[in-house]
């Protein structure tokens, strides 16, 4: 057995502890995988007990050497991975690998990209409002990176969409914290279900592309509390991702990846994280703000993290060793927990089971289709009833999906027109790319039904300048499209993949609209099988669609793109649908709006306390023809607990999707626990009950409130 070198031992007490229970241990128990034969190799101990002895073996520079990138590793090699950490050859310490992303694996990039199964959005994804859907998700992407070599997985995204024009909504899960927390729990535990390390990302008050390198969100505690952090606290104390990726941007002043505030106080000590920060890519940072901040790791390669300046900042005490043995054993623990040194690399060309992945994208893809209208139920088409299908505009016939490092290429990829195509098998289905109007809509006008495709493009570097169609007047025809297309055949279906919300100037006029956001490679199959009702949709918005531009929120330009390099959160917990509610803001179609080929009943709705909490539930009833899913939403109405503290009207604190035949009945449980009834008390710096009268609101959308109740706290007298 070689001898670790156990210098500064004697300040680890634990260690010397293990050190001696090692020493009892049989040498067959001893190493395996890349470890070698160490004391650290002996797995009978805990992760915490293996990194303390591997600490006390490491070198000053060898753990400097762990905080920083691989330079020159890959990342700019163009068929490699997005990243890799050091390894420490001489005491066989693997480096870690690092790949995007959060809708499936992006190895490389342009020309060089390798395909992996592209998956739908993640904000559609989060209009299924279901987080064992997401636990599929995130398996799949966990199978994939294991495939291509990859220990930790760059990903979920989930930050809050602010603003709905950020180039990134398409990448995360919406506008609400508590949805964004169940879909990233379910997501995570999918993923590391596969022995992948998961990054949440990116911490913390992330919302926007415009300046991303060196934006300072400015932000009150509680808005922080209440809306950018409540997501990250679940995917680290439920999801139990081993990373978390500081985000670009600053706040409050420090960069996210100085933020002691952020990263030590809030992460650390309040939500219990016991795994490693890494850097966003060649995020800014400084070398003693960010090794004190508590960030453990920068890549994809160094520059305040370069051991010199690491090493010269310890000498000049303004790090101390103990400090850097916590970063670097937050690094070390992770791999020990996820069993880095005790297997083989993962291989970087690994089987993949393409087939059964592209069922599964379909899958997801078919869950995630939003019905926002569908009058005199134009849908679902019937192959029996239509000679001609007119399948027109630029989306139709062409692969969309969102860009940056989000983007998947795809192993295949079927396009709406493909998978309408297939699907209407005895239809005439006739094609024009809607580049000039009239002839587009001279093709709808002989159908019998028509469907308009139209897409919106976004990706990560920039935000959408506008929330139309299409930004630049010039090149405006979509609008023009979908106008003349329907106003050449009433039975025309609009068709979005959008990023997210976008202005529909026509909405009124048009029978029926679906929102598919970016599908993902199968998506034209899951388009076919929901238009033509193999599929009964059941998703719903995880972001409000506003009526007209001026509605949306943050739309000063002190809080969105920011002055003077500071975005101002000034609207605070007013995020969203809470926006749009409180400023009696009619949206175009509201945060979890969606419909069905069925329709439901909720009833009955019953209240009890349940501990410190509550249990509300209903009876729902699936009353139409057709078998179906509800995702019943439960929003809470909190009481103003003192003049100045602004709260929502309502905020979503529970939902289910329930799947219920024709005719099924059912009761649905919702827990409400204290957390629910909690604002974020500045004063007292936690999170508190108010006394008061809280509103229930059971419905199948935030503004179709189907149910009422309302529960007392702290002795409150309430009617009703
Ligand atoms: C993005 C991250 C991504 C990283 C590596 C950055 O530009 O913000 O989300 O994981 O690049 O590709």
């Amino acid at each position: 057995m070689r001898q670790a070198r156990m210098r500064g031992a004697a300040a680890r007490w634990p260690a010397l502890l293990v050190t001696l229970c090692a020493l009892l241990v049989p040498a067959a128990a001893q190493g395996a995988g890349r470890c070698g034969e160490h004391l650290w190799c002996d797995r009978s101990l805990s992760p915490e007990q293996r990194a303390e002895l591997l600490l006390g073996a490491l070198s000053a520079d060898e753990k400097y050497g762990l905080m920083g990138g691989d330079d020159g590793s890959g990342f700019t090699v163009p068929d490699r991975n997005s990243g890799r950490s050091d390894g420490v050859a001489r005491l066989d310490v693997p480096p870690l690998t690092f790949q995007d992303g959060p809708a499936g694996i992006r190895q490389g990039f342009g020309a060089n990209q390798r395909a992996a199964t592209a998956l739908p959005a993640p904000l559609g994804l989060a209009a299924s409002f279901d987080p064992a859907l997401a636990r599929r998700a995130g398996a799949l992407v966990g199978r994939e990176a294991r495939a291509r070599g990859a220990d930790v997985l760059l990903g979920p995204t989930v930050n809050i969409a602010r603003v709905p024009q950020a180039g990134r909504t398409f990448e995360g899960y919406g506008e609400d914290p508590f949805l964004t927390g169940r879909l990233a729990v379910g997501w995570i535990r999918g993923l590391q279900s596969t022995g992948v390390i998961a990054n949440v990302k990116h911490y913390a008050a992330n919302s926007q592309e415009t300046n991303r390198l060196t934006i300072d969100s400015v932000i009150d505690e509680r808005t922080l509390r209440e809306i950018y952090l409540p997501h990250f606290e679940a995917a680290v104390r439920e999801g139990r991702s081993g990373t978390v990726m500081s985000a670009y941007n600053r706040v409050n002043g420090p960069f996210s990846g100085a933020s002691r505030e952020l990263l030590t106080d809030v992460l650390r000590r309040d939500f219990g994280f016991r795994g490693f920060v890494l850097s966003d890519f060649f995020a800014g940072g400084d070398t003693v703000g960010s090794a004190n901040g508590g960030q453990s790791l920068e890549l994809p390669a160094t520059s305040y993290f370069a051991p010199d300046r690491l090493r010269a900042a310890v000498a000049a005490g303004q790090i101390s060793p103990a400090t850097i043995d916590g970063l670097v054993g937050d690094v070390l623990r992770v791999m020990f927990r996820f069993g880095v040194f005790d297997r083989a690399a993962f291989p970087a060309d690994g089987p993949i089971d393409v087939a059964a992945h592209a069922r599964e994208a379909r899958r997801l893809a078919e869950r995630q289709l939003v019905l926002l209208k569908n009058d005199r139920r134009l849908l679902p088409l019937d192959t029996r009833r239509l000679r001609t299908l007119a399948v027109v505009g630029p989306a139709a016939d062409t692969y969309r999906a969102g860009g940056g490092s989000s983007f998947v290429k795809p192993f295949a990829s079927v396009t709406v027109l493909e998978g309408l195509r297939r699907r209407a098998r005895g239809v005439r289905v006739r094609h024009d790319d809607g580049q000039d109007v009239a002839r587009a809509a001279a093709v709808a006008r002989r159908a019998d039904a028509a469907v308009v495709a139209v897409s919106v493009e976004s990706g990560e570097f920039a935000d959408r300048p506008c929330l139309a169609l299409d930004c630049a007047p010039a090149t405006g025809t979509q609008d023009a499209l979908v106008r003349a297309v329907l106003a050449a055949n009433p039975r025309t279906v609009v068709l979005l993949q959008s990023p997210g919300p976008v202005l529909m100037p026509w909405a009124d006029d048009a029978r029926a609209i679906v929102e598919a956001f970016y599908p993902g490679q199968q998506g034209g199959h899951a388009i076919a099988s929901v238009l033509f009702g193999d599929a009964n949709p059941s998703a719903r918005l995880p972001v409000s669609y506003p009526r007209q531009a001026q509605d949306r929120p943050a739309a000063a330009p002190e809080q969105f793109p920011g002055v003077g390099g500071r975005s101002l959160f000034s609207e605070g917990v007013l995020v969203g649908y809470r926006h749009y509610d409180a400023r009696r803001l009619s949206p175009r179609f509201p945060f979890g709006h969606g419909l069905s080929y069925s329709s439901f009943r909720h009833r009955d709705v019953r209240i009890r306390p349940a501990g410190s909490g509550a249990r509300v539930s209903l009876s729902v009833q699936n009353s139409g023809r057709r078998d179906g899913a509800e995702v019943v939403q439960l929003y809470l109405g909190l009481p103003q607990p003192r003049a100045g503290v602004t709260q929502p009207p309502k905020a979503l604190k529970a939902f289910g999707r329930v799947a219920l035949r024709a005719g099924e009945r059912r009761r649905v449980t919702l827990e409400l626990p204290e957390r629910a009834f909690s604002y974020w008390d500045v004063r007292r710096n936690r999170w508190t009950v108010a006394r008061g009268c809280y509103r229930v609101m059971v419905g199948a959308s935030s503004r179709d409130i189907r149910l009422r109740g309302v529960i007392a706290r702290g002795g409150a007298v309430c009617g009703g």
